[in-house]
């Protein structure tokens, strides 16, 4: 399998040399590309949108895993399928209508993912089995990097995989890192999505090979 993979978030890295640090996480031996979309609206901080991520998707083969964290996602789903993002994944929190949304995506011919905030329970989500590929569970609130996992986090997966079992992809975000990853790992975690403990890091390589060995055992 693929998996489990880390999964650097793009939200920590030099957006002035955006081009060489991907060419920095594809010589480290990252798969995918974590990017993290916020609109200050959903969350109280702005990053960046479907401009920059097609840019993106000219410099890199590598999976676009993209994390909506605005307002009606609804609105400007085609931006981000026409930028080139593999996955997308939006928030159960910012959708009325999720069954509509994550079929759009589908049909548009990337993986669907829903995402749920450490105050959601998961049962918000339980009936949308078999309409996502991935559940993106957060582990601190969304908005910023650098932020320290919650420990509740750890019992969410759980239930995620319990529920979904092997039909879904089951992503976490937010304070992952060497110390973190061990408590998750016993529940299947596919994907770690990691900003600080690789952007931090001199050696982006060395940071994913730790935490990718950590992840395996
Ligand atoms: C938070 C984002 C995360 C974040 C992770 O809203 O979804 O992807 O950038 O950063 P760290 O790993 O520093 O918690
Ligand atoms: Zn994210």
């Amino acid at each position: 399998s693929k998996f489990p993979v880390v999964a650097p978030s793009m939200l920590k890295c030099d957006f002035g040399n955006m081009e060489s640090e991907i060419v920095r996480l594809e010589e480290a031996g990252a798969s995918l590309l974590h990017l993290d979309v916020m609109d200050g609206h959903f969350v109280p901080n702005l990053s960046y949108g479907p401009m920059v991520i097609q840019r993106v998707r000219e410099r890199t083969e590598l999976v676009l895993d993209a994390h909506l964290m605005i307002s009606d996602p609804e609105k400007y789903l085609d931006e981000y399928v026409k930028a080139g993002c593999d996955w997308i994944t939006v928030h159960i929190e910012a959708v009325p209508d999720p069954r509509e949304i994550l079929k759009r995506i589908r049909e548009a011919g990337s993986l669907a993912g829903i995402s749920l905030n450490p105050k959601t329970p998961v049962s918000a989500i339980s009936s949308l089995k078999g309409l996502v590929d991935i559940v993106l569970v957060m582990s601190v609130e969304p908005g910023f990097g650098g932020q320290s996992f919650i420990p509740e986090s750890v019992e969410r997966v759980a239930e995620v995989r319990e529920v979904f079992g092997e039909t879904a992809i089951v992503s976490i975000d937010g304070g992952i890192g060497p110390q973190t990853i061990p408590l998750v790992a016993p529940h299947q975690v596919d994907v770690y999505v990691a900003g600080s403990s690789i952007f931090d890091q001199s050696s982006y390589a060395d940071a994913i090979r730790e935490m990718t060995e950590t992840a395996q055992s």
